[in-house]
């Protein structure tokens, strides 16, 4: 926390504005699913799928490089988000490409995902289950596969009423065969709850101006961006790699932390832009 004192302020104001005030913007992967799990990585939406039996043995290779060339791009702190946001585009549409050419059937996700290692972080259940029984909205915001998470929550039993999702979802053939993604592609650099407004979704959210973000990647910070009226945001984001190098830049900035590296892993830095 930058200002934990400001934090608290925060959290007393929204527990003053009540329930109904308050909306959750979370990001999918890696922030509501885990990152590891008994030091093994845990997959992405997209992982989820690279790695089932839906693809081919070469497709899977070719999937692999492109993780290797552009992962370690998507979380490189030494480059700015104008610098990264073509390159992300260019991940995405070179794997849905191959995505499409696998003749994905959508009878076979279910079993993918039950097959899968895909795993929701601990505490899941009481936070779902809370946010439902004081019928808060929950928006999931995900550049991830929109139908794979659906199933990861589907499967999980939390996918209640108040949950709302917004991610890439495949657009299937008369035969059930995916044969492309719907809609504009969402990656990591474009998601603003204004622009989901704007075009009609969601519009049960315009009401409410108290807004907890979730996240794990910076661009994960504009997802509140262009909530009608805000009045408070708390910010929490996850760090889950490059945990040594990402300590030294917030301590580098003045946002001193007294935990040590290793102790941060799982834990959560907390900012807060507006008030
Ligand atoms: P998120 O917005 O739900 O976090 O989903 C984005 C994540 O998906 C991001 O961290 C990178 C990851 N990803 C893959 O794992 N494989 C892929 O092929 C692509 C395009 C993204
Ligand atoms: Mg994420």
């Amino acid at each position: 926390m930058g200002d934990p004192h400001r934090v608290e302020e925060i959290i007393k104001t929204m527990q003053k504005a009540g329930t109904s005030t308050i909306q959750v913007i979370s990001d999918f992967d890696m922030t509501l699913t885990r990152f590891a799990y008994n030091g093994k990585r845990c997959p992405t939406s997209h992982n989820i799928l690279d790695n089932s039996k839906l693809i081919s043995e070469e497709c899977k290779a070719q999937l692999k490089d492109l993780l290797n060339i552009y992962y370690p791009i998507e979380i490189d702190s030494k480059r700015t988000a104008k610098e990264k946001l073509p390159l992300m585009v260019e991940w995405w549409t070179k794997a849905h490409t191959l995505l499409v050419q696998q003749r994905i059937r959508k009878d076979l996700l279910q079993d993918v995902v039950r097959e899968s290692d895909a795993m929701l972080r601990k505490g899941y259940q009481l936070f779902f289950d809370h946010l439902l029984e004081h019928s808060i909205p929950l928006l999931i915001f995900s550049a991830g596969l929109g139908d794979v998470l659906e199933e990861v929550i589907r499967q999980a039993g939390v996918f209640h009423p108040n949950v709302k999702v917004f991610s890439n979802y495949m657009d299937f053939d008369e035969t059930g065969v995916l044969k492309a993604f719907k809609g504009e592609l969402i990656h990591i650099y474009n998601k603003r709850e204004g622009s989901l407004l704007n075009t009609g979704h969601f519009q049960e959210l315009k009401s409410r101006h108290n807004v907890l973000l979730v996240g794990d990647s910076l661009g994960d910070l504009t997802m509140a961006d262009g909530v009608h009226g805000m009045e408070n945001i708390l910010k929490i984001g996850f760090l889950n790699d490059k945990v040594g190098y990402y300590w030294l830049h917030v301590h580098q900035s003045s946002l001193s932390h007294p935990n040590k590296p290793s102790t941060m892993q799982k834990v959560m830095f907390l900012f807060l832009l507006r008030s």
